[in-house]
């Protein structure tokens, strides 16, 4: 449980999710490619998870390739894969000796295939760990995961083993891919962007929205505190008074 000191006392938040956006910028004010921006913005996330950990969050997911990233330049798409695929092979030790359970959620399973046996690896290796748990969204949309969720459930009626009256939320919450994580209490979103980019379109309805000015691959344990602190300043009322 996040530490109610990193809150100034308030419920802290589980689970957070980040839009890391602003590593194109980044490079660009630094007249480097954008590949730079993005290996920067690598060590941001090594950076965060840590410290998503000393601070107690149960549940950090992180935005790392949308569902429509497929349209960028098929120079930056491989570098971003070839990223990936080292970040898993350097992080994995830490993550299992932390105890860190590694989740993938959004449609991996069609990336390269050595990069999805490398992820199915790593969350077998993973699987049993105690937690926190670190979601990384890979090739993932929302609206795709909630038609997903529809299709399931219609299936389920189709075979006469579910009835249509019972579908509710929370039914409809247990079909999606984020069933088994808490609530998103919090969601943000880097560099000064204001959109959600078809990000857990579903799990925002009642979290807190952050939009921060900072590049993602400046973000660092300092602005995830300050985030946090915000967080506590907030008045949750979930549609109450
Ligand atoms: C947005 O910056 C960032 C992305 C599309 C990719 C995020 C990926 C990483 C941080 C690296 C890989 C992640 C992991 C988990 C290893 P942008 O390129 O859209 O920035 P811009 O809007 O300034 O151009």
């Amino acid at each position: 449980m996040a530490t109610k000191a990193a809150t100034g006392g308030a419920t802290p938040p589980r689970h957070v999710a980040i839009i890391m956006d602003g590593n194109g910028r980044w490079a660009k004010a630094r007249f480097l490619p954008r590949i730079a921006g993005h290996k920067q913005g690598v060590e941001a996330v090594r950076r965060v998870s840590r410290a998503a950990r000393a601070l107690g969050i149960e549940v950090l997911t992180l935005y790392a390739f949308s569902s429509e990233n497929w349209r960028r330049p098929e120079e930056e798409v491989r570098d971003l894969m070839g990223l990936l695929r080292h970040f898993l092979a350097s992080e994995l030790d830490e993550l299992v000796s932390e105890g860190v359970r590694l989740r993938v959620i959004g449609d991996w399973r069609r990336l390269a295939p050595d990069l999805v046996a490398m992820i199915e690896g790593a969350i077998a290796r993973t699987a049993a760990n105690p937690g926190p748990t670190l979601v990384i969204a890979l090739n993932y949309g929302a609206q795709a995961e909630i038609v997903a969720a529809a299709r399931t459930l219609a299936e389920q009626v189709r075979d006469g083993s579910l009835d249509p009256a019972a579908i509710d939320e929370a039914r409809f919450t247990e079909a999606l891919e984020t069933h088994d994580l808490p609530p998103l209490d919090l969601m943000i979103r880097t560099s000064g962007e204001q959109r959600l980019s078809n990000f857990l379109l579903w799990q925002a309805a009642y979290a807190e929205l952050m939009f921060i000015d900072t590049l993602w691959p400046d973000f660092d344990e300092k602005t995830l505190a300050g985030a946090l602190e915000q967080f506590g300043r907030r008045e949750r009322r979930f549609g109450g008074l």
